[in-house]
Formats: C-alpha cells, structure tokens, sequence
C-alpha cells in the first residue's frame, strides 16, 4: 500500500473508513475504490453496483454471494483491451465460479473457456459459451469426459501426462475423430504463492516435465489421432509478480523453437491463468502491464496465444453477505459469530487466506470511537479452523451484515454442506437490478436422496 494507513485511533471522517487489515490499520477509500470498483459507500451504507447491500440481505436473507455483472466484464474486457494487437482467446477458469450466470456472461462477452471435467463443459454449453473455444486441463481426465468433450468438439486437450495422451488417441480412435492437444509443460518455475496452489514445480503434480516435453511431442506426433495444435504452462494461481511469468514464457518459447526445428509446429501457446489480485494490501501486477511485459515477445512468436485466468475475472466482483448471529467478547478475544462459516467460505481455514470483512455501514461515529474493537469474524461449524477473518477492528452489533469481499472466486465452488448446512444463495447484480442466480439449497435438500438401511 502507497498511502500511510491511519491508525485506529486517528481521527477521520466518514468517507476514509473503509477496509482494516489484520494488523489492524486501515485501508483508506482509495485502495477500496481500487480493488472493489462496484462497491462503494453511499451516504454511509454499502452499495454493489447501485444496490444496496441491506436490500440484498432482506429479500434473499444471508449468507448469500453476490456479484457484480459489470465488474466481471470490465476485468473480462482488460485482458481482451490489452492483448488486441494479439490474436487471442480468454479462456476463462470455469473452475473459479462456475455459476452458469456468470458463464453466461462471460460467453455473451465472447470468452472461451479452460475446464478441467466433463461437468464443466456441460455449464459451459448449458450457458451458451462454445465447445470450439473450449480447452480441457486436469491431470485425471477419464475415458468418458475425453469421449464426451471430442464429441462436442472442443479446441484442444491440455495433455498432463503420457497414458493420457496414449488414451485420448485411443478414445479419438474409436470415435473416428481427430483430437486436438497441447502438452502442459511443467517449466520448473517457482510462482511464489501459496504452496497449495503453486503447480509449476517439478515437485508438483501438474505437466510433463520441462525436459521431457520433446519427447514426449515426436511420440505424439506418431499416434495416428492426435493433432498437435499447441503447447501450455500453468504454474500456480494468486501471483503478485509478472517475473515468474516471463521465466514459464520464455522455457516455453525455448521448447517451441526446439519443436521447429522438429518439424512440428505448433497454432497456439497457452500461457494458463494465475494473475493474483488485491484481497486486502497485496500489489499485484495490473492486467495492462502484464500485457506489455508479456506482449514484445509473442507478437515475435506470431502463435495465437490463450489465457486461462480465473481468479482475476471473477474475484473481486463478488461478495459473501453475512449477518452477525452473536457477539462473544471473552477476555483474550472477542468473537462474533455470523451465519456464514467454513462450509460457505473455506479459503480463510484452508490457505490462511485473508479476506477484507466490510460492514455494511459506517460506525455512526466515526472511527475515533470506542466502539472499535478487534472481532474473530467466525462461523458456527464445530472446528477451531472455522473463521472467515481474524483480529479485525470492527464497531459490530448483533444483526449487522458484513460484505466478506474478493469472494467472487474460488468462494461458492469451494462450499459444502458439512454440518449439515444448506449452501447459500447466488445473486447477481447489474445497475438497480438484483437477480437470484442459484437458489439456497434447502435443508430436505441435503438428505433427499439418502436412503435408510432396510432391514
Ligand atoms: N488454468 C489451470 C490449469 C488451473 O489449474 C487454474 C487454477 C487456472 C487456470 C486458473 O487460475 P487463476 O487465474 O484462478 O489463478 N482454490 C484456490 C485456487 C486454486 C487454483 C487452481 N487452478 C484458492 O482459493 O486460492
């Protein structure tokens, strides 16, 4: 962060009150105004797009996600705005948000897709996006998901591993087909993310080692249903950096040029998602300097180049809406319990991952006031790891609705019903208008299909 944070006990007015980071400074209302473009304060109370947050929370009740239609295609637009002079296609991680709303979207927009099973592909055309700009990621993918994406005829396999290959021939066989791949290198390049979502080290399960890769590209190249169109890389997701980028391109161009001299050509070079975005103080790189950083030297590569970005399309365009159910000060801490938990949110509990919490007012007295004070923002799942934010100075009261933000991806995908919880609501929003995208699952919901033992 560039501007000094003020500390909890300065003076300032309404409007610099924004976001607290876990060391308990706050982010004024520029860097919210940078990170969450579609939500803002308006005369004290929070807004996403021109919705109010306490309407949301009365019509559709809580814990809901919400996201805003315009900032989905506004990052959407970004990377297209900054690749034009490239021919290009964004393949959007399905896997981020699947929510066929939010396919819809994006698909109307005319993005592709990156999916990693055959469910995937089904949202994918059950929301009008387009099996030809399709590419299929994943180290398992099975017989059938193959047979099925081949029949819908997607643009390419990114093949992670020989008997992959050596089956997608196969099936591609038996249905008379040729199937379009690309091999995903693994270039042995450190992403410097969390180590559960680095995927670009040779200690990873992802790709066909750098090394291996040639080989790998003449046995392929003599299986009598393979077409190669491309190569891919993926290395890790929630990268702040564009070095680890250009360290993957450039392995990768090395790899293509060795393929040349092969004989095998190659359409496109798939650079996979992993931009990182700003969840509460991080600095990573903007769309448009990725582009430029990246730009010189694929217009010298003259491929059509793909992108697989999940994350930053979708992040920071939803929110989690959750309504405090109980305060607990105790003496070491003090907790507020809200109805949404783990089960809802599991980022927080699974990467420590840390999430600005946003009331959905400004405290009435601003915030040299008393009434501060750091909150454990917890759900109610019987497990210590069960908490969405930790020592966040807060004015809470029970009832209030708090805006958990950059929930737009990896937030609802990642939900379960442990507990015996029914999943939350999606919603979408775009201008004065609400639309519910995915009702609340019922509680008969999550045993209707269970049967008793008969004796
Ligand atoms: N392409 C491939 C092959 C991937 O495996 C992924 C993400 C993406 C693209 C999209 O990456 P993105 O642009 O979203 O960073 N659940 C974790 C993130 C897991 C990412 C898995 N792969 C989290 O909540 O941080």
């Amino acid at each position: 962060m560039s501007n000094p944070a003020p500390q909890a006990n300065t003076t300032a007015s309404h409007d610099d009150v924004a976001v607290q980071t876990q060391q308990g400074l706050y982010i004024d209302a520029t860097a919210l105004s940078l990170h969450l473009p579609a939500l803002e304060y308006r005369n004290n109370a929070l807004y996403l797009e021109d919705v109010s947050i306490n309407e949301l929370a009365e019509h559709y009740d809580t814990p809901c996600y919400v996201y805003s239609k315009q900032a989905i295609l506004d990052v959407y637009q970004a990377y297209a705005d900054s690749f034009a002079t490239l021919d290009h296609q964004i393949c959007y991680a399905v896997k981020a948000n699947s929510n066929l709303a939010v396919l819809g979207v994006l698909a109307e927009a005319g993005a592709g897709f990156d999916i990693v099973s055959r469910g995937e592909l089904m949202r994918v055309l059950a929301a009008g996006g387009k099996a030809s700009r399709v590419v299929f990621s994943g180290v398992g993918k099975a017989y059938e998901d193959i047979e099925y994406a081949l029949n819908q005829g997607i643009a390419c396999f990114n093949v992670e591993s020989i008997s992959e290959l050596i089956l997608i021939n196969e099936v591609a066989q038996k249905l008379d087909k040729q199937a379009p791949i690309s091999l995903r290198v693994n270039p042995d390049v450190d992403a410097k993310t969390h180590p559960y979502i680095s995927t670009g080290l040779k200690d990873n399960k992802f790709g066909i080692a750098h090394e291996q890769a040639l080989a790998v590209y003449e046995q392929a190249a003599g299986l009598s249903n393979i077409d190669i169109v491309g190569i891919d890389c993926h290395i890790g997701s929630q990268l702040t950096e564009v070095a680890p980028f250009i360290a993957a391109m450039n392995k990768v161009i090395e790899l293509i040029h060795s393929l040349q001299e092969k004989g095998i050509e190659l359409q496109h070079i798939d650079l996979g998602g992993g931009l990182g975005v700003r969840y509460i103080d991080e600095s990573p790189v903007s769309i448009e300097d990725f582009a430029q950083a990246l730009l010189p030297k694929l217009t010298e590569l003259g491929l059509t180049v793909f992108f697989e970005p999940g994350r930053s399309i979708v992040a920071n365009a939803g929110i989690l809406l959750t309504r405090v159910e109980v305060l607990k000060p105790t003496k070491h801490k003090n907790f507020a319990i809200v109805d949404a938990a783990m089960n809802d949110l599991i980022r927080p509990a699974l990467y420590q991952a840390q999430m600005a919490v946003i009331p959905n007012h400004l405290p009435a007295k601003g915030l040299d006031t008393d009434d501060m004070q750091p909150w454990d923002i917890v759900g109610a799942i019987c497990e210590t790891g069960d908490f969405l934010a930790k020592d966040r100075l807060l004015a809470l009261a029970t009832n209030d609705i708090l805006a958990i933000t950059g929930a737009g991806a990896y937030g609802f995908v990642m939900s379960s019903n442990y507990n015996s919880r029914p999943r939350s609501a999606e919603i979408m929003v775009s201008g004065d208008r609400h639309q519910l995208i995915r009702k609340r699952e019922t509680i008969e919901d999550l045993y209707n299909d269970e049967v008793l033992w008969q004796n």
